[in-house]
């Protein structure tokens, strides 16, 4: 049972949560950790969403990119439980994955939170691998990206996890808006204008849906989270690429676009 201790922090089976305070933007920079805290780079709410989203669908094989401070993981690790959670980050992240290590190991979860470091979320080959070695070649419950957040990495991620998803199994991609401010905000660009938006991904996902009917079963889109649902059409992970499912008119639709 998932226990509030302060506005940011929490318990769960005896194990110390840091979340995300409000306004904080910087990767960990404003978070002081005690020694046997772990953080979650989301605020409390994405933390309830995420125990909902457990509780809900009781994912079993569930591959996680973007591992940080090792917190995610380690919430995902106690509520995977009987399954497995893989992680990987591009970073070695040596003293966080140490501190994970050490954790798991001495509580029994050694088997059920892999997390790899070194390894890009845009190398598909070693993707592919750690769902054969890690996950038993599937099929996935769930993926939560929280990685880069760019569109070509993002993309290169779910065309070779997408299509390995059972049907029903659920794919989040977290903080898409970057490229988007309010209207009327005084940086009507929003962030990094040299990139293309990773906006452009979740159109892709849209236009699949007539593209390829029976590949995506459903997309919801809130400020900071979709999720992807896995429909049942067959695909084979090695020549997908979502951004090809959609016939001309849906492609030109993004054509222009950065
Ligand atoms: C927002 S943090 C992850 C936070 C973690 N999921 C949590 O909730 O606590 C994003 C992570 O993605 C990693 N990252 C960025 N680009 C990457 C890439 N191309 N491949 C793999 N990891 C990447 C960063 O090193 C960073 O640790």
């Amino acid at each position: 049972m998932l226990r509030w201790t302060d506005d940011n922090r929490f318990v769960l089976d005896g194990t110390a949560f840091h979340a995300m305070p409000p306004g904080m933007l910087s990767v960990g920079a404003d978070v002081e950790l005690r020694d046997d805290e772990f953080f979650v780079f989301k605020s409390r709410d994405d933390v309830e969403r995420y125990v909902a989203l457990f509780a809900e669908a009781a994912p079993r094989r569930v591959f996680e990119l973007g591992i940080y401070g090792g917190g995610s993981t380690l919430l995902f690790g106690k509520l995977v439980q009987p399954g497995r959670v893989v992680a990987i980050d591009r970073l070695a992240l040596r003293d966080n994955l140490a501190k994970l290590r050490r954790y798991t190991e001495a509580h029994g979860l050694s088997d059920v939170v892999r997390p790899f470091g070194e390894v890009d979320q845009a190398d598909r080959a070693r993707l592919a691998e750690l769902v054969e070695t890690e996950l038993g070649g599937g099929p996935l419950d769930l993926v939560v990206d929280d990685c880069s957040h760019l569109y070509e990495p993002s993309l290169a991620s779910f065309n070779e996890l997408f299509p390995r998803l059972r049907p029903g199994g659920a794919y989040v991609i977290e903080d898409w808006r970057w490229a988007h401010t309010p209207v009327g905000d005084d940086q009507p660009e929003g962030l990094l204008t040299d990139q293309v938006p990773l906006t452009r991904l979740l159109f892709e996902i849209a236009l699949a849906i007539p593209g390829r009917p029976g590949l995506v079963s459903d997309l919801s889109i809130e400020a900071d989270y979709a999720v992807v649902r896995r429909g049942d059409l067959d695909v084979e992970a090695a020549e997908f690429d979502v951004a090809a499912c959609s016939n001309p008119r849906g492609r030109a639709l993004l054509a222009e676009a950065p």
